[in-house]
This record gives structure tokens, sequence and C-alpha cells, in this order.
């Protein structure tokens, strides 16, 4: 009897944790993914975690469908079901451009019976896969796709792996049976890092985030969907079934409401009180796309009154209500006409597509990069081929894929050239190496053009007057093969070079005179050592406090600075062991090349001396880069990523993933208002 009421005991005790412990995880959960906020360190969610899964495991009848273990995936599917929506899925009408989108408050104005101030929600147009979620007394109970609208794929299983859906509802006060939409997406960063690993792996990778999405929800195994890093952003509601009090009576509350019971909104949403006002928002989001941690395929306007929606309906399979205004497309089809190779500074062999001009991301596209042989390899591309090209925002445009089944017959295939197509000297691929270079060196023209172009550049030393052009025009016409010939260059013969006017060339001139007067990072990053950029120019002066002790810095010592790795440190003893560049250098000097004496800083006196800090998201009185250099003029080492080194992150609204890692990392945190503190 008495083990009786001890085992009852033990079970009573164990649901009482398991409950416990799914409230924690639910909480913990939406902290991590939805507020971006976690309260825990990692490792005490997996140890959470961890004793829920041994008490399920030990009392199985207490491992409840929506267990925050679900999470990690289920057993495989053979097949998805077939499931028809309740209330259908919809899609929108677009416009593309203002004339259209005030088209749009007209026609609705002309339908509705009086004239009550109405306002519309801008919402983001998120690019990913519209999701119908159910809950029923707040726990989801099925996860489906659109499909055509009526029927979808119930996706229940992979649905559940997303951190960011809530499996119960927060809170109290939910319909009975709620049905919440919205865009299921895979962030920019994530992307990127699993399409990292697909080509270190070998593999195609993904096209495109969406397409990602798509792949990532569409496996019969949840464990591979829960592998992705997917997000879902709640966008409306649908079925709603059951008595609650006071429900929002418009959309944007709707939305906060949402939030509320657990789920992700859009951070950038607003509600605006006229199509001008939408028109405004359009503007401030494209300006703000490439920032986002997102792709977004243009803006989503919705009236926000219910009464008023209501009263506006349908028309076909639309609402006549909201509508889609698009960015222009960032995908196109074109034809791959040719490849060139291109040779740069330190002789890497770069292949550049010559394509069919297509207009895509909003410019004309002919040129696209083919970044090396690996690549021409993995994409499987042959001359003649129909290639998909994607340029977004600044970046540069990019063939994605190759749509094999327009192939023509006579296509050919790409040959990457063994001798360079500039001086002929061999080509050599370093094992290991993804890039391809020339072995040519200074007699290589394509190299000595590309290096004194960056010796002139802005951030090098920035001689105003001596651009790309006029560069190539020097070397080729023989007046200079290295940038110590700049100094001596000649002033008639530069006057007497094709389309350079006196003016221009006195111009030039000048800008050389001015060049001489540098800075010992400035001319380090200019020598175009290779891997060492701006940064770690600016570390090496900061040691050495001089170009002499360089010549002779071993590459042990040089590891010894902070942002010099072993790589670096070879590429750089080896410059300066180069009697080419020794001889360069020296040139260089006698030119007269100086620069001011960096003085010890005496590193007490700074009150950020040494202290490692990154910036994320965006603030409003400051601009980013004017916070680093204020930052560092303090003494602070303003660094890109976090890590285990980062002392102090500083982040303004939109931080994202930098900021969860510094909370993960237990990292100091401070706001906007805490840096102009700082700077005081
Ligand atoms: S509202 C009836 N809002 O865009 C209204 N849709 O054709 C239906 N989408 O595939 C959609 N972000 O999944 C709405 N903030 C947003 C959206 C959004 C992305 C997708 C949606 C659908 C397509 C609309």
């Amino acid at each position: 009897m008495s083990s009786v009421i001890n085992s009852t005991l033990t079970h009573l005790q164990a649901e009482a944790n398991v409950l416990e412990l799914t409230a924690l995880l639910n909480q913990y959960n939406h902290e991590y993914y939805v507020l971006d906020a976690p309260s825990v360190p990692d490792a005490e969610y997996d140890r959470t975690f961890q004793t829920l899964l041994a008490l399920e495991k030990q009392f199985p009848q207490l491992a409840h469908n929506n267990s925050p273990t679900q999470r990690v995936g289920a057993a495989a599917l053979s097949a998805f079901e077939q499931v028809e929506h309740e209330v259908p899925m919809l899609s929108l009408g677009n416009v593309f451009n203002d004339e259209e989108l005030f088209e749009f408050d007209k026609r609705i104005r002309e339908r509705l019976a009086d004239t009550a101030p109405m306002h519309f929600c801008c919402e983001p147009k998120l690019d990913g896969i519209a999701i119908s979620l159910l809950y029923e007394s707040g726990q989801l109970v099925r996860g489906v796709t659109r499909g055509d609208g009526y029927k979808g794929e119930n996706i229940t299983q992979n649905v559940k792996t997303i951190g960011s859906i809530p499996l119960q509802l927060l809170g109290k006060n939910y319909p009975e049976r709620l049905e919440v939409r919205g865009e299921i997406y895979m962030p920019k960063a994530g992307f990127n890092a699993l399409n990292q690993k697909a080509a270190a792996a070998g593999d195609k990778g993904f096209m495109n985030p969406r397409n990602a999405a798509a792949g990532s929800l569409r496996q019969l195994d949840s464990s591979i969907t829960a592998s992705r890093p997917l997000e879902m952003c709640a966008y409306s509601t649908g079925l709603i079934e059951g008595e609650v009090d006071e429900l929002p009576q418009g959309h944007f509350a709707m939305l906060n409401q949402l939030a509320k019971w657990g789920f992700l909104t859009n951070k950038e949403m607003r509600r605006v009180d006229s199509i001008q006002g939408c028109s405004d928002y359009f503007i401030k989001l494209a300006e703000k796309r490439d920032a986002l941690d997102y792709d977004i395929d243009g803006i989503v306007f919705k009236v926000d009154e219910f009464d008023l929606q209501e009263e506006l309906g349908f028309v076909s399979r639309a609402p006549r209500w909201a509508t889609a205004y698009k960015f222009p497309a960032q995908e196109e089809m074109t034809t791959l006409l040719e490849v060139e190779f291109q040779v740069g500074r330190t002789g890497a062999i770069t292949p550049k597509a010559k394509l069919e001009p297509v207009f895509v991301g909003g410019v004309t596209v002919s040129n696209a990069t083919l970044h090396n042989a690996d690549e021409i390899i993995r994409l499987g591309v042959r001359l003649g081929d129909t290639v998909i090209i994607r340029r977004a925002g600044d970046v540069i445009p990019q063939i994605v894929s190759v749509v094999e089944s327009k192939r023509p017959e006579n296509t050919l295939s790409i040959v990457f050239p063994v001798f360079c197509p500039v001086c002929h000297s061999p080509v050599e691929r370093e094992e290991g190496e993804a890039v391809a270079r020339c072995t040519g060196g200074i007699i290589c023209k394509a190299q000595s053009i590309r290096a004194i172009q960056h010796f002139s550049s802005r951030k090098a030393l920035d001689i105003d007057g001596l651009g790309d052009k006029l560069v190539e025009q020097l070397v080729q016409e023989g007046l200079i093969e290295t940038v110590a010939d700049l100094y001596t260059l000649n002033y008639k013969q530069v006057c007497q070079l094709e389309r350079m006017a006196e003016k221009s060339a006195s111009n030039l001139f000048t800008a050389l005179e001015t060049s001489k007067h540098t800075t010992l990072p400035r001319f380090i990053y200019a020598l175009g050592i290779r891997e060492v950029g701006e940064a770690t120019a600016k570390a090496l002066a900061l040691h050495y406090k001089a170009l002499e002790p360089l010549y002779t810095a071993t590459e042990e010592e040089l590891q010894t600075i902070d942002d010099v790795g072993p790589i670096v440190a070879k590429h750089i003893a080896k410059f300066f062991k180069n009697s080419y560049q020794q001889e360069n250098l020296e040139k260089l000097l006698a030119a007269g090349l100086s620069w001011p004496i960096i003085e010890e800083i005496d590193e007490t006196t700074q009150a950020l001396a040494g202290k490692v800090i990154v910036l994320t998201g965006n603030f409003e009185s400051i601009k980013r880069s004017d916070a680093k250099k204020a930052l560092e003029a303090l003494g602070a080492k303003v660094t890109g990523s976090v890590s285990k080194k980062t002392e102090l992150v500083i982040a303004g609204p939109g931080a994202g993933s930098k900021l969860t890692k510094a909370q993960d990392l237990g990292i100091d945190i401070a706001d906007e208002q805490q840096l102009l503190e700082l700077l005081k």
C-alpha cells in the first residue's frame, strides 16, 4: 500500500515538476527568440531542458504534445497531410509606384460610405513562407502552409521547432480557437552561415533566404528543420472563435495583442493616418532595407480599422483594404555571354561574368562576380547558359544558379587560365586556398596598376586627382611601374597624355606633393601588404611607432600584436624581406614621404584605454562611424564582432544578434544615453 502511495506521490511530484519546467522553458524561449532579451545563460536553458527531457523519459505519460522538448523535432513523416483552411488565406494586390499607391487610397475612399478617419498599418513585407497557426485553448494544435490559399500542408512538427512560435499562448483572455498568420523566414546572418557551411561541404547551398526557409520547412524529418535558423513573425489573425472580452478593434492593436500572447511581431510596423504617411514610410524603409536582419520585398499597407476592412471586403482573391508596395525584383534571369579573368593587386585571379544586360534590383546589370574556380564548379555554369542574377543592396551582383532546363545545345565550358591573361606568368593555387594567383609580381602590369590604385585610394594616401583610369593610363604608357615612380613623374610627359588638360596635370602634382605628408597607419595600409587592412595597419603603427622596426620583425614577434594571426604575420614578414619592396620603400622615403612621430601614449590618462567595445544597432544622435572615432580617441578598441574579449556592447535600436550574443556571454551592455555620457 505504502509503495503505491509513494509512487503516486512521486508521480504527482513529477507532474508538478514537469509543469514548472515547461513554464520556465516557455518563458526562457520567449525571452530569447521573441524579446531578444534572455534572462538566463544558454547553459541554464540547456540544464532545464535536460531535466525535463529526463522526467519525460521516466514518466512518458507526462510528455505533453506541446512540451518544449518537442522543439528538437520528432519522428520523420512519410508525407505531409493536406489540410483545408477554415478561412482561406488570400493574396495581396500590388502597387509599384506612388501614383498607384494614391489610386489605391482613392478607390478605398470612393467605396466607403462616410468619411470617418481612417488609418493605415504599415509593415515590411517579409520574404519568406506564409504560415497559419491554429491555437485551441491556448495550445498550438496545427501549423499549415498557405498552399493554394484554400488547402495547405500540415507541417505542425516543423513549426514547433521554431523558437519564436509559442507552443502555448502567454497570458490569458485569448479566444478558444485562434488562428495566427505570419511569415516564416530565415534571417540574413543565419542564411549566410548555412550557405557557408554548405559550400565548405561542397554542397550547392540555397539561392536566397526565401528558398532556404522553404527548403527547411519542407523537411519530413523535423530535426532538420530544428537545425535551421528560422523565425516567424506574426502579421494577422485568421479564424477567431469563442467569447473574449474586449478584443482590439484595429489591426495595429491586434498585432500588439499578438505580441502579448507571445508572438514575434515586426519592430518596424507603424500606424499612420494618411496615404501620404504610407508613402513616407515606404521611403524610410527602402533606405533602411539593406540594414535589416532579414530580406523584405516590399511594404504592406493595411486599412487599420476592422469595421472599415469589413465594409471594404474582398475582390477576387485579395482584400480591397490592403496592398503590397513592391520593390523592384532583386533576382532576374539573363544569359552568360563570356567570362573575363581579372588580375587583382595581389595577383588574385577573379572570374568576372559578362552578361546580357538585365534590369535587376533597380539597376541595369551587365557584370557579375564568379568569385573563383570552385564557384564555377559549384554552380556548374557554362558559357551561353541562362543564369539567375541576384543584386541585393550594394552587394556586387552574383550568379546564384543556372536554369538548366533552358541550357542551349552549344554551351561551352569555362576554362580557368593556367597563365596570367595579362603578363602570361604561370597561375598558381596554393593548397587549401580558393584563390588562384598570377606569379608575375612586379612584372605583371595588372598587379602594378591595382597596387598603385590602392596606394592612391582614399583610405591610403588619398591622392586626389589620381583616379583609377589615370593610373591605368600612366602604367600602360610606361610612365610608371611602381608607386615610387609616381614621385619622379615628369610634368611634361603627363601633359602629353591623351585627354590630359594642363589643369588636371597640375592638380595631380599638387596632390602628389600633399600626399607626402601622411600618417604611419595610412602609409602601412597603402603598401598593400596581403591581409593588412586599415585596422591591422593601425595596430602595427601603434605597436612599432616607426617603419624601421617592421623591416626586421619576425613572424613570432608580429603575432604578439592584437589583430595579427599567423597568416597575416607571414605575409608581413615576407613583404619586408622582399628586396624589391625594400628598394621601393627606400625610394618612397627618399622622395620625402613622412609622417608625424607617434607619441608614446600614456594609457593611464586615456579614459577608455584598451577597452574592447562593440557598437551595434542605430543611434539617433550620433553616427556609428563618429561614435567609433570618438571612442577610439579615448583609447578604446572598437571591434566588429562580439567575443569573450569584448568588454562592453553599446546597442542602439535595431540591435540584433550581437546584442543577444553579448547577453549570452554576460557582457556589459550600454545604450545610446550611456554612450553619450561616456563620450562626455
Ligand atoms: S498580409 C489578406 N502582411 O506576402 C492579407 N502579408 O500575398 C494577406 N507577407 O505570401 C497577407 N509579409 O505571406 C501580409 N506583413 C505582411 C506580410 C505578408 C509578407 C506575404 C504573405 C503572402 C504575401 C501576400
